[in-house]
């Protein structure tokens, strides 16, 4: 049993919440926010104590375990001060928009020896786990090439954009830790095109709404990413992986298979899941056992630091080449 402590009772935080509050092997033993009524609702709804501040939590030799689900300009130093406090730690991507502060965040981890995952939950839907493991085994022969379609169902307010950190770093940022992961070989160049299309509010602040990335492995391996704001028919999530002996791909999901027909509509089937958190219902609750096997076990996270920075590097190489119009020979040094 790990005794958690919840950091952000936001959009995603009160999801997490719930999903620890349930978990058989935890118990979410605090929640801090710093609106009041965000932590309190939390506190409402699970068993978990309302701290007045990070030190509570900290300070606490209970606690095992820290969920982060704050704004992510906070996330670098909860992880460092949570480190420093002997946590194991588990982040929502991204780690943060800026690499410097990434790495600096990494420099003072290696002070510490406590097991960090990042929150790539895409990598733990078990659809997408499917496609990756066949891309690896061989059950599609050579892999050559992945697509990741996604799509938001509409975009999202003023606000957001304006904290999110662009596009790129905050919502294609899955997709490119989901290329890693499938493709199993790292991303050498990245080309990306982008624009805004549709949504007035992101062409008021300059900020883009669609974007096409391709990128390619030092082998030769092909990704391409397709992102867009905004879908009519509902959250888009879709992958695939095409090699040499077959293709394999994860495909939109609907709350039934039932189809209908009829002679107005010839064919209809359950709507698309509204957002993420009902399409990765599972991925999410994978995700936390993942983690907690790792603390218990000592084995090292799946989902790397690491991994959320090169994640990051991929971002900003897909930043230059929509500055340069060129494509970007990707460094991770
Ligand atoms: N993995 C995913 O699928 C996924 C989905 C959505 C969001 N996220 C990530 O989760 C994080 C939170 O996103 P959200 O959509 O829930 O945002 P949100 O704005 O709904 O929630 C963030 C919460 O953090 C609180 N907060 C801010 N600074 C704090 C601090 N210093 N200490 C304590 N609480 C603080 C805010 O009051 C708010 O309640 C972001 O980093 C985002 O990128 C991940």
């Amino acid at each position: 049993m790990l005794n958690f402590a919840l950091f952000g009772a936001g959009r995603i935080g009160k999801m997490h919440a719930r999903n620890l509050a349930s978990h058989p092997k935890a118990k979410l033993r605090w929640v801090y926010d710093i609106n009041p009524e965000a932590s309190q609702a939390v506190g409402q709804e699970t068993e978990a104590q309302i701290a007045q501040d990070v030190e509570t939590i900290l300070s606490d030799a209970q606690v095992n375990a820290v969920l982060i689900a704050t704004s992510t300009d906070t996330h670098a130093d909860l992880i460092v001060q949570s480190a420093k406090a002997g946590k194991a730690i588990l982040c929502e991507k991204p780690i943060d928009l800026s690499i410097e502060r990434v790495d600096w965040c990494r420099d003072q981890l290696q002070s510490y020896s406590v097991p960090i995952q990042i929150g790539f939950n895409r990598r733990f839907d078990p659809s997408h786990r499917k496609v990756a493991q066949a891309a690896q085994s061989g059950e599609i022969g050579e892999l050559e090439q992945v697509i990741i379609s996604s799509r938001d169902p509409s975009p999202p307010p003023k606000e957001y954009y304006l904290v999110a950190g662009g596009m790129l770093r905050d919502m294609t940022i899955h997709d490119f830790d989901l290329a890693r992961f499938v493709l199993n070989e790292e991303v050498t160049k990245v080309t990306a095109l982008a624009g805004t299309l549709f949504d007035p509010v992101a062409q008021e602040i300059d900020e883009l709404d669609s974007a096409m990335i391709l990128m390619q492995t030092a082998r030769g391996k092909l990704c391409h990413i397709n992102n867009s704001r905004h879908a009519t028919y509902g959250y888009d999530q879709r992958l695939e992986a095409h090699g040499s002996q077959g293709m394999i791909r994860s495909e939109n999901q609907q709350a039934t298979t039932v189809e209908r027909f009829n002679a107005n509509e010839t064919y209809r089937r359950d709507p698309l899941p509204e957002f993420f958190i009902e399409r990765y219902t599972q991925a999410y609750l994978d995700q936390i056992d993942s983690f907690i096997e790792a603390v218990e076990s000592g084995n090292p996270p799946s989902v790397t630091y690491e991994d959320g920075r090169r994640a990051l590097i991929l971002a900003n190489a897909a930043y230059q080449s929509l500055e340069s119009g060129k494509t970007i020979t990707v460094s991770y040094a």
